[in-house]
């Protein structure tokens, strides 16, 4: 059964109710299940975690291939524009992975344009809100399906 790891970053505790116009209405729980929803139809297994702490989040990112995650989601919030230790962690597993945006960073203040992660990722989902965790984990389990 393919492991979807999916991973969220500082202030996403606060999904929901930290600038709902930006960030949309739903909990950080919501995002969540929608996601896990779309995995187990696919007959995927997903599971996650979320903290405001960088060690945190990098050390979740180390035990992954110890874990079995064979694709990681990552919505790194703040850490994707400033963060060099989460870049390393993502190169040291090896493991392939979706950065994720509920906003549009592009549409946004310049200093989220620059992304750590971008060009090391599959890919990247950006402005479509929670819509955007259906669709990430269905683009990883199509890329599973490639190999
Ligand atoms: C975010 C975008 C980031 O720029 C921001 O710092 C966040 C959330 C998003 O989901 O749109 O915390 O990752």
């Amino acid at each position: 059964m393919p492991h979807i790891l999916l991973l969220h970053g500082p202030n996403l505790n606060l999904q929901g109710r930290r600038e709902p116009s930006v960030y949309g209405q739903e909990t950080l729980t919501d995002l969540v299940q929608a996601a896990r929803q779309a995995a187990e139809q696919a007959g995927a297994r997903l599971s996650d975690f979320q903290s405001n702490h960088e060690g945190e989040v990098i050390e979740a990112i180390h035990r992954s291939p110890d874990e079995g995650v064979d694709f990681i989601i990552i919505n790194p919030g703040a850490w994707t524009h400033t963060s060099i230790a989460l870049r390393d962690a993502m190169l040291s597993v090896q493991k392939p992975f979706i950065e994720l945006h509920l906003s549009n960073v592009f549409s946004r203040e310049p200093f989220r344009r620059h992304s750590y992660l971008s060009d090391i990722a599959i890919g990247v989902m950006s402005g479509f809100g929670i819509k955007g965790y259906t669709l990430a984990v269905q683009a990883a389990l199509n890329e599973m399906s490639k190999s």
